[in-house]
Formats: C-alpha cells, sequence, structure tokens
C-alpha cells in the first residue's frame, strides 16, 4: 500500500504532467487570457464577456456571486472555447459572507486558532454555494498604525499572532484538499508592507530595511506558504522604491527562490497599471514588463497585460518562459481545485451547514473577541436582579450594518442581532430597557437629543453607551488622522457621567482609538469591533455575565495618535525611558536645565506607555499565575526547553484566559525587540480551579535574522515571562549555548 506522502508526490507528478501538456497545446493568447482577470460584477456578464471566454482571453473573473451567472460563465469558457479551461471565481470573502464574522482584528482578539478556522470554513461553504472557487484572504499585513484603515482588516501588529492566525484561516478555507467540498482557494495578502504605509494613509508609500521586513513584515507571509496557501497577492504600495507590483526582490527572490511557492501571484487591483503612477515606468507597456519579470503571474482588472504580453514576446523583451511559469503556476491552482472535472456548482449539491450551526460559530467568534478594557469596582457584569431599568444610548446600538464592519459585500444586516436587541432578548421583561439613540450617526455633531438622554439615564438604574465607528470609517482608503471617539460622542460621555449613574460603553470600532478623552468618565469599558452578525448576542452575554469576557488585544491602544508607531515588541534604544519619567509638561520647572528630565526616549507631553498594551483584557474571572518552572534552564542550539506555569482562577465565575508566553533575547547579532510573543493558550478554568499551562520552546522559536539579513540562533541569555498581557511581569530566565558547547 503507498503512503499518505507518496499519494501525494504522485498526485504532484500527475498535475504537473497536465500542466505540461495542456501548456504545450496553448497559443501565445490563450496564455495570456490565462493571465487576465476581468471584473465580472455585471448582470450581463455573460454577454459582455461571451466574446472574450470563448477566444481564451479570461483567465479568471471577480466580482460576480450570483451562481447562474457563474455558471454560464464557466459554461463559455469550458464549453465553447479552444481548450475549454474553466475560470477561477474570485471574491473578497474577508470575515463571513452571508454569515458575518467579526472583522479579521476582532477574530484576532480571540486568540484562538480554531474558531479563527472554523469561521473562514463557513464562509467558505457559503461562497462555494455562490460559485465562488478563491478568496482573497487572508489579510496578513502587519499592521502597527492604528490611523491605517485596513487595521480592520489584518490581525493587528504581532508576526507571530498573524502567522498562527493567517494559518488557521488559510486551512479554513482551503481544508485538507483544494478540491474537496467547501473549500475553497485562499490568497495571503498583500505581498509585502503594505501596512507600513506612512501615517497610516492607504496606499501611501512604505521604507522598511530588509532586516525589518524579513524579522517582522515577511514571517507571516512564510508561514503562508509552508501551510500551502494557493495564491498570494501584491500589494499597492512602493517599498523601497519599487512598487511591489514591480518588485523582483519579494516575488523572486524570497518568494519563489527562498520559500519555493509553487501557486500564482494576482497583483492588486489595476496595481499594473499604477506602476507608471508610482512614476517607476511611463506606461502600461513598461508596466506590464516590470510586472511579468518581476513573478506576477495574473493581472487583475486592468489590461496592461492583454493589451501589451503579446508584442513584449514578440519583440523579445520577455522570454516565452516567462509565461509559460506564470501559466502553469495558475493552471496548477485550477488543477489542484478540481476545476477541470467540476468547473459548475449546483448550490444544492455544495456542503450544507444549517444556519444554526453557522449563526453558533459567529456568535462564539463574537463572544471571545470582545475586550474587557476596563472594569471599575466591578460595574461589570450588570445583574438583572438587581437592576430595574436601564437606559441604552447611542448610535451603534441598533445599527444592523454598522454592526458588520468593512468587507461585508455579501453580509445580510437583516440578519444582524444588535446590541439592543440582544439585550432585550437576554433581560424580557425583567429589565426596563429604555433607548435613546440620542445621535444620528458616530459622526454626528449635534448635541440637541443629549437632554433627553440625559434625562432617560437620570431615571434608569445603569446607562449602557453604544460608541464607536460607522463601518464606513475603517477599511480600505478609510484611514483617519484622529482616531478618537467622532463627532459629539465624548460630549454625551461627560453628559451621561453628570448624571452619577453607572456608566458602561460598549465600542464598536474598526481599529483602536484613543480613549484618552472619554476612559475617566465610564465606569466599564466593553471593546466590540465590528461584531457581526452575532454581535448583539454575544454583547448581551457579556455584559450580563452569561460569559466572560476574554478576548486580548491584538494591537496596542495608544494613548494619542502623536505616538503612533506605538507597539508592544519594539527595540529599547540606547535611552530607554522609565516610571519616573515626567510626562505631563505642566510639572516642568521654568529653565530647567536640558538635563534635568532625563535625556530618555519620550514625549515630554504624554506618558511613554500605551493606554491599553497589547495582550491586554480583563474578566469576570480573577487570575493569578504562579510557579513559573523551566526545564532545562540551560539549553544547546537546536534543542527545546518546557515552559510551565500554574493559573488559578481566584474568582467566582468559570472564565477563559489566553496565557501568553513572551521572550527577550538580550544581547543579539542585531538589536532584539524589549520583548516578543513565542507562544499563547486558551484556557478555561472554573472558580477555584488550578492548571498547569505548558509551552515547548525550540531553539529555532528564537531564531531571527541578523545584520547580513540570514536567519541566525544565537548563544545567550534569555527573559522570558508568563501572563495575561505583554506586560505580565511573572519572569524566568534561561541560557542557549553553542550546539558544540
Ligand atoms: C484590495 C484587495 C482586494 C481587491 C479586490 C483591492 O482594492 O486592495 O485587497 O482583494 O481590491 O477587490
Amino acid at each position: 500500500m503507498k503512503t499518505v506522502n507518496a499519494k501525494v508526490v504522485d498526485q504532484v507528478a500527475i498535475i504537473e504532467r497536465r500542466v505540461a501538456e495542456l501548456l504545450g497545446r496553448m497559443t501565445l493568447d490563450e496564455k495570456i487570457g490565462q493571465m487576465s482577470q476581468v471584473n465580472a460584477s455585471e448582470a450581463g456578464a455573460p454577454e459582455y464577456l461571451g466574446m472574450a471566454l470563448r477566444d481564451g482571453r479570461i483567465g479568471s473573473v471577480l466580482n460576480q456571486v450570483d451562481v447562474a451567472t457563474v455558471n454560464e460563465l464557466q459554461r463559455i469558457s469550458v464549453e465553447e472555447s479552444r481548450l475549454g479551461i474553466p475560470l477561477l471565481v474570485g471574491r473578497d470573502v474577508i470575515h463571513g459572507f452571508k454569515t458575518v464574522m467579526p472583522i479579521p482584528l476582532g477574530q484576532a482578539a480571540t486568540w484562538n486558532p480554531e474558531l479563527v478556522r472554523n469561521g473562514a470554513r463557513v464562509a467558505a461553504i457559503e461562497a462555494q454555494a455562490a460559485g465562488i472557487n478563491w478568496t482573497f484572504a487572508p489579510m496578513i499585513d502587519i499592521a502597527r498604525d492604528p490611523r491605517w484603515g485596513r487595521i480592520a482588516e489584518s490581525f493587528g501588529e504581532d508576526p507571530y499572532l498573524t502567522g498562527r492566525l493567517g494559518v488557521a484561516m488559510i486551512e479554513g478555507f482551503q481544508g485538507d484538499d483544494l478540491a474537496g467540498d467547501g473549500s475553497i482557494a485562499a490568497c495571503a495578502k498583500h505581498f509585502a508592507g503594505y501596512g507600513a504605509a506612512e501615517s497610516g494613509r492607504d496606499y501611501a508609500t512604505t521604507n522598511i530595511p530588509e532586516n525589518e521586513l524579513r524579522n517582522v513584515y515577511l514571517p507571516p507571509f512564510n508561514e503562508a506558504v509552508g501551510a500551502g496557501v494557493a495564491t498570494l497577492m501584491a500589494s499597492f504600495s512602493d517599498l523601497n522604491g519599487v512598487p511591489a507590483t514591480a518588485n523582483r526582490f519579494l516575488m523572486r527572490d524570497i518568494l519563489r527562490d527562498e520559500w519555493g511557492f509553487t501557486g500564482f501571484v494576482v497583483s492588486d487591483w489595476e496595481s499594473i497599471h499604477q506602476i507608471a503612477v508610482h512614476g517607476l515606468t511611463s506606461g502600461d507597456r513598461d508596466s506590464a514588463y516590470e510586472a511579468a519579470t518581476a513573478g506576477i503571474d495574473m493581472e487583475m482588472a486592468s489590461d496592461a497585460y492583454s493589451n501589451h504580453l503579446a508584442g513584449l514576446v514578440i519583440g523579445e523583451r520577455i522570454d516565452i518562459d516567462t509565461i509559460d511559469t506564470a501559466v502553469a503556476n495558475i493552471l496548477r491552482i485550477k488543477f489542484r481545485l478540481g476545476l477541470f472535472g467540476a468547473p459548475y456548482v449546483d448550490p444544492d449539491q455544495t456542503p450544507a451547514m444549517d444556519l444554526e450551526a453557522k449563526l453558533r460559530v459567529a456568535k462564539q467568534s463574537a463572544l471571545e473577541s470582545m475586550i474587557l478594557l476596563k472594569n471599575d469596582q466591578a460595574a461589570l457584569p450588570l445583574s438583572i436582579d438587581r437592576v430595574d431599568s436601564i437606559a441604552v444610548v447611542g448610535p451603534l446600538a441598533d445599527a444592523p450594518y454598522e454592526q458588520l464592519g468593512t468587507w461585508v459585500f455579501d453580509g445580510d444586516p437583516d440578519l444582524s442581532i444588535t446590541g439592543l436587541a440582544g439585550i432585550r432578548n437576554l433581560v424580557g421583561d425583567s429589565v426596563d430597557i429604555r433607548y435613546v439613540r440620542a445621535m444620528e450617526t458616530s459622526r454626528s455633531r449635534s448635541t440637541d437629543t443629549f437632554s433627553e438622554a440625559v434625562e432617560v439615564a437620570q431615571g434608569s438604574d445603569a446607562v449602557i453607551l453604544f460608541l464607536g465607528e460607522e463601518s464606513i470609517l475603517s477599511g480600505e482608503a478609510h484611514s483617519r488622522a484622529d482616531i478618537s471617539l467622532p463627532g459629539a460622542q465624548a460630549a454625551l460621555v461627560r453628559s451621561i457621567r453628570q448624571t452619577g449613574k453607572p456608566v458602561i460603553a460598549v465600542i464598536l470600532a474598526g481599529r483602536p482609538l484613543t480613549l484618552t478623552d472619554i476612559v475617566d468618565d465610564v465606569d466599564a469599558i466593553l471593546f466590540a469591533w465590528h461584531p457581526g452578525t452575532m454581535g448583539g448576542e454575544a454583547i448581551a452575554d457579556l455584559l450580563f455575565g452569561v460569559e466572560s469576557p476574554s478576548g486580548k488585544l491584538p494591537a496596542t491602544f495608544p494613548r494619542e495618535v502623536g505616538q503612533i508607531p506605538i507597539y508592544y515588541n519594539q527595540k529599547n534604544t540606547g535611552k530607554p525611558p522609565s516610571p519616573n519619567t515626567v510626562t505631563n509638561m505642566d510639572d516642568i520647572d521654568a529653565h530647567a536645565p536640558q538635563t534635568s528630565l532625563g535625556m530618555t526616549a519620550f514625549h515630554l507631553d504624554v506618558a511613554y506607555t500605551p493606554l491599553f498594551a497589547f495582550g491586554h483584557g480583563l474578566s469576570y474571572g480573577e487570575f493569578s499565575y504562579d510557579n513559573l518552572r523551566l526545564s532545562p534552564q540551560e539549553l544547546r542550539i537546536g534543542n527545546s526547553l518546557t515552559v510551565h506555569v500554574e493559573v488559578a482562577n481566584l474568582g467566582k465565575m468559570i472564565a477563559d484566559e489566553v496565557v501568553q508566553l513572551y521572550v527577550r533575547d538580550l544581547v543579539g547579532n542585531v538589536t532584539r525587540p524589549v520583548r516578543e510573543l513565542k507562544g499563547f493558550k486558551r484556557v478555561r478554568l472554573e472558580p477555584g480551579q488550578t492548571v498547569t499551562v505548558s509551552f515547548e520552546l525550540h531553539t529555532d522559536d528564537l531564531a531571527f535574522f541578523g545584520r547580513d539579513n540570514s536567519l541566525m540562533t544565537e548563544p545567550g541569555v534569555f527573559h522570558l515571562w508568563v501572563g495575561g498581557s505583554s506586560e505580565a511581569s511573572l519572569h524566568s530566565e534561561f541560557r542557549v549555548v553553542d550546539a558544540a558547547h
């Protein structure tokens, strides 16, 4: 009997033979057709694209989700074109299709790869039934700038967390077998560095030294390739002077030569055309040349390839091998998806998942994504037995569309359970819920209806304020320079505060916000992101203690925009600030000597610490960490150590905790971050329960790219912390010694 591996090898060989055989029969125009993806969003797509499909001039379409239309497009390609090559049908299925999960940044806050995998599976099943076989997700750009609107679509600032969750999402979309039921091809994007856009302005220039690129921005992509992601998408941005779409260093040297990627790379929307807009070329012809030779296999939306590649090959500027390689990369994925054998989709034959099961995943995901940022005097959970009336106030309490977040082309707001509905359903008749919207949108400046809100608050036992951002304020091309609560929301908080009632803020948003101006005026903050379809039920369960909050921040919350970029895994600098650093300009004496303030890396007018740190998130449980043990404490390169820690729940409620492990490499060939996440585990503890949580840490996990940009593991001393956030204080240390020692 053959082993599984031998079967896989056979399968690969069979596909390679079929790719070569098909390639051998293709004309140049048909090859270029495979490299062209066109927008098919109109209902009349089969008519206006029919001719091009018959001629084999289109390899992929995007943005058509009517299954009959998709099948007709496939039929024309398969039955009426000379070679009958089926189409890749792409769509941005980013955080759900019909059933919407929390935005990816919210999913990242779950620190739960299993849940992320399940969410992607639900999305894949729904999308496949609409004829889609390729999604443009996950986005695994490292995002250290909350002004950037697309941070919503990311897994946040940390390479390790992003890598783990990116792989989970890929596994959810692609399953064990790309050709399997309910599997669609994934696309890791945007390769690479897109999240480093200057000042967080979407599409802006990025300058990332190679060492930082390799240590911070590339690792999640490397893992995605290792996990078998079918495709990658090039970034829109200019990386160190060469737009990613024309960047051979990225697409060839790293992706193909170093990582051995065998799938294909698609440009971003018209990003080949934009190479000239960047100023690298003077027009589409040269842009097509730059992109094709850099290694962009398929062009999305624009027509530089279809207009110019043939001429470039005939004129001998581009070698036919370059074209053949690109086409082979694309055909390989079409074969792996099983499209040649089964190009059509019969929605009745695609795997079904009952609505309740899908909503359960969406709800669990929402529950675990929400973060209790603050909870003074145990203001939460609210007790149904102790309150008779609650004022529910704010523009996002009952906004079914807004809670879905960015990228919800196909999401159905009618399925949304809003916060208001969730609370009403939960408390039934036992609590009088009084709703005042108070602001038309999250951006409204009018305070006209505040008096009504204040009056209702005054007559109630507690106030739940639903604040934040509408979905349109984050996402692609939706960056903000000021990331505080928009409109008159801070004024609304202050007015409500004056009633003296307990004030609970539930914040729905697509990014970390600066909450400095309201944080002291509320008793508790539940940060809910844009939580998707089941957001309201999750919010209600958490507010009333049916479940304990368990989300942890995947991105740092700054106090002020001026602190950005602020992230936990920063470098130490030569003059690190310390807790007694002056951070109030008013405290500086007139004519104070230049050196009197400490001469360290801080701002004069704001603390050097964030408002809420990476990994932070409170609970209704009360977790203690003890008895941290490392064995061995000295290990040779090439070996592992085990970390054990006892985690106890001293509180009165069953709750999940995300146990986090950080290390610091004290001395490096290049300077190393002050802390780096190296492991995490979500555990569920009954009141009074203690568990031992263990991690295995291999010296490979400590490897980094050194001065010559090659991967290295160095001997030396490492500090290690375990706890419930990146500010964990329980620590130990270990020493790595040379293998030869
Ligand atoms: C975005 C991509 C997206 C593509 C297709 C672009 O504008 O940057 O992330 O997949 O559009 O919709």
